[in-house]
């Protein structure tokens, strides 16, 4: 593993809709001397988002952009970006789907959790189609982004066992907590030689 601190770290964007507790993790995740990454931006399409408060706390500057009109929201993200010099995009719980166009502007730099074991379960309402069709197993995916929907290569996954009782709340819980370790974990994976 190269040996990343200070100004050499990977200057990184987490890009979040909701509670935020992904972005929270590799918050702290990043903090740590070995961690490859620095987060140097929070970028949200809902002013609303729980976890912009994370922002507050760690005084990592916040952007949200209105996604009325897309196609000029993803300009201004891009430049945003691009401007801090960001080299990863981390998407965490981010409701959106980018344009090919900007997958195009960071090929190979975006990566996303899902909260299924890939490729079953891609797009929304995972953990209701698991338990419909009875899994005894669901988990999660950390993936590079291409431009078909949770359909990039993967880089880790953990599975998570599911029990007569879970609900989708139980199961969603159980999930997000591996989901908060194997974010870090993959991130160091790819950036370990
Ligand atoms: C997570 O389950 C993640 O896998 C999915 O959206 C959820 C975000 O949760 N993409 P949080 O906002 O990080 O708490």
């Amino acid at each position: 593993m190269v040996q990343l601190t200070g100004p050499k770290k990977i200057k990184c964007a987490v890009f979040i809709s909701g509670t935020g507790s992904n972005l929270k993790s590799l918050i702290q995740f990043s903090k740590k001397k070995n961690s490859p990454i620095s987060i140097e931006l929070i970028i949200s399409d809902n002013a609303k988002a729980k976890g912009l408060k994370f922002g507050k706390i760690f005084k990592i500057s916040n952007k949200v952009f209105n996604y009325k009109n897309k196609i000029v929201a993803e300009k201004k993200i891009i430049s945003e970006v691009k401007n801090k010099k960001i080299k990863l995009i981390c998407l965490a719980g981010f409701m959106k789907i980018l344009s090919k166009n900007f997958i195009k502007s960071f090929k190979g730099q975006i990566l996303n959790i899902h909260p299924s074991l890939l490729p079953k379960y891609k797009g929304l309402n995972t953990h209701q189609r698991a338990l419909s069709n009875n899994e005894k197993y669901s988990g999660c995916t950390v993936h590079f982004v291409n431009s078909r929907l949770d359909s990039g290569k993967i880089i880790l996954q953990k599975m998570v066992k599911i029990n007569k009782h879970d609900t989708t709340k139980s199961l969603s819980q159980k999930i997000l907590i591996e989901e908060h370790k194997l974010y870090p974990k993959a991130i160091s994976k790819i950036f370990s030689l």
